[in-house]
């Protein structure tokens, strides 16, 4: 065992590694792959294909990917262990200028995957070379992409149940702030604002589920896949995963490096979590108007004006609003990008990370700051308080007291608009109607028809799972604070 193993050193002493002649370019920088090229690469083409500014955010991943590689490499003989070792120490000291801001990038570096490997053959001479046997950066950027977002999308979810989090918190302080309730953004029906609060909870509930389930099919091992065919080199692709802590593998290399769903899919998510945000921003933007002025943002959060020293505006909002626009425009640049690929890889594919980095910072940085936003909101009791006594709130109610009395639902709805027509008239309210003005429309109201006619009762009434009255609200705070205790997990 012993003999082999140094025999097997032997051959593929770094010592022994010839350094092969890589072409340069007028800049005198270096192409891996210039062997075949009798003419340096045109100026403007290097800076029109590089991608490093933008993957150069994937390095830790690029060199994780790389030592899972080295290890698959010396499992399956190709490298012997002591180059394993090398190579792993030198990537990890690559990784550390990175980290530090000390790497020195080269105009040449095509992207973060070139620009590891150029250096890591300058510390560690041409045994640097054999990091790349039996690797593209087709599979490898797929996995280094996966990697990432492994690691973002938990980000996310945490940002999402922070923002869960304060709406629970706020919800739980305001069971008894009731508020009109609206369709049509008319006045409806009267409701808790903690239903109103808890019902953003569900939607991003609704959005964790989608990354979890994104991230499913996104923690699927793709490295062995090389350029397209698969590798020529007996490496364990089972052993990668596993050093990789991913549970399942590509099983087609042609699928594996051209495949971006996964991406897609994130955008996608990425996108119905900002609607969500932007319905929101929505209803803070309406209701810190003075119009409304059910809520005041916090100072913190809003700007002023250059002209006009009165106001304050919410500008957070709005921006989180227009911020939406931009997060589907990725969605469908991603997409349309695409639709047109044949198999296998294409260059086409690196335009595919700049719309998600773009959009996943925009999302976190949204998040980020709603969940401090909401938490400093400000109800202004009074105002929500008098908004919820008029605008015949009460309506339904009423035509729900006739039922009781047995007047079919039709007639009853007919009767209480009606009485909607004569308040209107009259510039009044239900509540300001006698037993009198309600006999005569329909004689089958009584007296306990009038006791009928309050908020408190109207909310209370909708006690099913799922409905406004306070009982039923209390529990779904209780329901939230207990399931947002737990630590969120993509
Ligand atoms: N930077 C490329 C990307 O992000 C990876 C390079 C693949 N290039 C190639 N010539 N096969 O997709």
């Amino acid at each position: 065992m012993k003999a082999s193993q140094s025999t097997r050193q032997k051959k593929v002493s770094p010592s022994k590694t010839k350094q092969t002649s890589l072409k340069k370019s007028p800049t005198n920088s270096v192409k891996a792959w210039g062997g075949r090229f009798s003419e340096a690469t045109d100026a403007l083409v290097e800076r029109f294909t590089t991608s490093l500014h933008i993957d150069q955010r994937l390095f830790e991943y690029d060199i994780q990917g790389s030592m899972a590689h080295c290890q698959t490499l010396e499992k399956a003989k190709v490298l012997s262990k002591t180059e394993c070792q090398k190579l792993i120490r030198g990537l990890t000291r690559v990784r550390s200028e990175l980290r530090e801001g000390q790497f020195p990038f080269a105009d040449s570096d095509e992207d973060i995957h070139m620009a590891v490997e150029r250096r890591l053959t300058k510390l560690i001479g041409p045994l640097g070379g054999k990091l790349h046997t039996g690797r593209s950066r087709n599979d490898q950027v797929t996995l280094d992409l996966r990697l990432y977002l492994r690691d973002q999308l938990q980000v996310l979810n945490g940002q999402i149940q922070a923002v869960q989090s304060a709406f629970v918190q706020q919800a739980s302080q305001h069971i008894n702030t009731l508020i009109p309730g609206y369709t049509h953004l008319q006045r409806a029906q009267p409701v808790s604002l903690a239903h109103h609060f808890l019902a953003y909870v569900e939607m991003m509930e609704r959005d964790k589920a989608r990354v979890s389930d994104a991230l499913r099919r996104i923690n699927v091992m793709p490295l062995g896949s090389g350029a397209l065919a698969g590798s020529n080199y007996p490496t364990d692709r089972t052993f990668t995963a596993k050093l990789l802590n991913f549970p399942a593998l590509s099983q087609n290399s042609l699928d594996a490096v051209s495949d971006r769903d996964y991406v897609a899919e994130v955008l996608s998510v990425l996108s119905l979590i900002m609607m969500h945000l932007s319905r929101l921003s929505e209803e803070l933007i309406l209701w810190s108007s003075q119009e409304f002025s059910f809520m005041e943002l916090p100072d913190a959060f809003c700007t002023g004006s250059s002209m006009m020293p009165q106001k304050k505006n919410p500008d957070v909002p709005e921006l989180i609003r227009g911020k939406t626009g931009r997060v589907y425009g990725q969605l469908v640049t991603l997409l349309t990008t695409l639709k047109g690929l044949p198999l296998s890889y294409n260059r086409d594919l690196q335009e595919d990370k700049e719309p998600l980095f773009d959009a996943l910072q925009t999302v976190v940085d949204s998040l980020t700051i709603y969940a401090q936003l909401i938490q400093r909101i400000h109800v202004r009791q009074d105002v929500v308080g008098k908004a919820v006594g008029s605008g015949f709130l009460l309506a339904t109610e009423l035509a729900d007291y006739l039922v009781q009395e047995s007047v079919p639902f039709r007639e009853a709805h007919s009767i209480v608009g009606q009485l909607v027509q004569t308040c209107i008239k009259n510039s009044k309210e239900l509540k300001d109607l006698s037993l009198k003005d309600l006999q005569a429309i329909s004689p089958r109201f009584s007296k306990r028809a009038l006791a009928f006619l309050t908020v408190q009762g109207a909310v209370d009434r909708k006690s099913q799972i799922g409905g406004t009255a306070r009982k039923q609200v209390a529990r779904q705070i209780k329901f939230w604070e207990q399931r947002l205790k737990k630590k969120v997990s993509a």
